[in-house]
């Protein structure tokens, strides 16, 4: 997020206090310097535009909320994202001027409604005390942006249930709706029907073609759709499965009414369709659907194998698939490899063979997460090495191999921690440097692991597993062999 320079809000907020004059001339000396003079936005930095603003229409609470008390963070404006600050107004207007500008601003292509000096007055007087700014997601709450009919003139929409083993789209003029309405938001929606298994709706409307082109469509369902034009098949989703398998389909339409006709079927499970246009005349991609067309998920990028190199270390900070969010990553000359996690003080991973694939890949949620290169990775650790213990990660020494120490405290004692490579494995030693005697439990494996072999030097694993280690005064080292088999 970054700050509109301060000039430009010294300039808004200071600005001397007008009497008498109407919302044009208001507008301009305390909206313009930001907004621009027309409201087409842009004016200061990357300001949004007022004019045909889902923000400025409708309930007109929202935009007298915006002026009294500011607005800041993220938000989309006429299709395009912004995360500014915009500083509050309200201070140096009275309630009838403020009135007067919101209605100017509702000639910039926003319906017309005048907005009245009682309905500033009663926002004024509910939020008095108020002084944090708005933000876009909290007013959404109380004041939902206004519904655009969509593009689809008389849609009709039929549902029709279907046997359980129908799998495909049946042909439907051999069957018969048991409902049929008229949608007048002109987009295609499922409102209704989510929960159902085995049907299948069709819908029928018109699209209004501005001028002669080439006309792109866009379909995704779960499960199955098909997308027609004047009869003809344009688009279709195939196949039983989720939405995310968008297809498109081109078509060259002639100015006049197209009309279009949409078939779904659900077999079972989540339901869903979303639909999307774009040619001459469309303004961009404009949805057909209330569900968007999501854009596919980025495809898996390129490999990007890391290595170490000669005798050094390599290491890698990133998110690893299946550790937390802190984690740090070695792979060791010779082919060990381990992930440490910050968090918690444990040693989460430990592999053979190549270390990472640290280009980016796309989890279900979108996230990134880069994965081992090895079909067998050992997980060691879940949740804290130190059962009933408090610790806290202090940092991390490199040797002259890059091979970390990772240092961090323990009920107040300093610990040392390095792993290294040893044979097929690796050894982990541990430095406790105690004021006295005492005893730490440590719990190097959160169950046991198969194919993997644990020893503690001079120590003997308890029944769970765990190892009780025994501190005198100084420095107290233990040392335990991972072995891969
Ligand atoms: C200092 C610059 C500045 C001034 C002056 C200013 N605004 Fe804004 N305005 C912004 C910014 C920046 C945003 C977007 C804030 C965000 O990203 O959260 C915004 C957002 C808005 C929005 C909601 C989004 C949109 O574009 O529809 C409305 C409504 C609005 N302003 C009305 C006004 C009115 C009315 C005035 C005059 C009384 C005014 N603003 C003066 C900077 C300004």
């Amino acid at each position: 997020m970054y700050f509109i320079p301060p000039l430009l809000s010294a300039l808004a907020l200071f600005s001397l206090t007008l009497n008498g004059q109407d919302g044009p001339v208001l507008y301009q000396t305390y909206c313009s310097a930001c907004h621009g003079t027309q409201g087409q936005g842009g004016a200061a930095e990357a300001v949004p535009p007022l004019a045909n603003s889902l923000w400025a229409q409708g309930d007109p609470d929202r935009m007298i909320k915006i002026v009294l008390h500011g607005l800041m963070g993220p938000i989309e404006v006429v299709g395009k994202e912004y995360n500014l600050v915009m500083p509050p107004q309200g201070a140096v207007l009275k309630d009838g001027q403020l009135a007067d500008i919101l209605s100017h601003i509702r000639t910039f292509d926003n319906g017309g409604e005048e907005v009245t000096a009682g309905r500033v007055a009663s926002v004024r007087k509910k939020y008095k005390d108020r002084e944090a700014y708005w933000k876009a997601d909290e007013l959404l709450k109380d004041h939902p942006l206004p519904v655009k009919p969509g593009p689809i003139k008389n849609l009709v929409r039929k549902y029709y249930p279907l046997p359980k083993s129908k799998k495909s789209l049946p042909s439907f003029t051999e069957l018969e709706a048991n409902a049929s309405e008229s949608e007048a938001t002109g987009l295609i929606s499922l409102d209704g029907y989510s929960q159902g298994d085995h049907f299948a709706v069709v819908w029928e409307g018109m699209l209004k073609i501005k001028r002669e082109g080439q006309f792109i469509f866009t379909l995704d369902s779960d499960d199955l759709s098909a997308l027609y034009i004047d009869e003809k098949k344009v688009v279709e989703v195939a196949g039983l499965g989720g939405m995310g398998r968008a297809k498109t389909g081109k078509v060259t339409l002639h100015p006049g009414l197209a009309k279009i006709r949409v078939e779904y079927l659900e077999f079972t499970g989540f339901t869903g369709i979303a639909a999307s246009w774009s040619g001459p005349g469309t303004k961009g991609v404009q949805a057909l659907s209330a569900t968007k067309v999501v854009s596919k998920r980025k495809p898996i990028s390129k490999m990007v194998e890391l290595k170490p190199v000669g005798k050094e270390a390599v290491h890698y900070r990133n998110f690893i698939a299946g550790t937390g969010n802190r984690s740090f990553s070695v792979g060791y000359p010779g082919g060990v490899n381990l992930v440490f996690n910050q968090e918690n003080c444990g040693l989460e991973l430990l592999w053979r063979g190549r270390f990472i694939d640290a280009g980016p890949r796309w989890n279900g949620r979108g996230t990134v997460r880069s994965f081992p290169l090895s079909g067998q990775v050992y997980h060691l650790q879940k949740g804290s090495p130190y059962p009933g213990h408090t610790f806290s990660f202090r940092g991390m020494e490199l040797d002259d191999h890059e091979y970390p120490t990772f240092c961090y405290s323990l009920d107040g004692l300093r610990v040392r921690d390095r792993p290294q490579p040893a044979g097929r494995g690796m050894e982990r030693t541990l430095t406790i440097e105690s004021g006295g005697a005492g005893e730490v439990v440590f719990a190097p494996l959160y169950q046991p692991v198969p194919g993997l072999s644990l020893e503690g030097r001079g120590l003997t694993a308890r029944q769970d597993g765990t190892f009780l280690l025994p501190l005198h005064k100084g420095d107290n080292s233990f040392t335990f062999h991972y072995g891969i088999q």
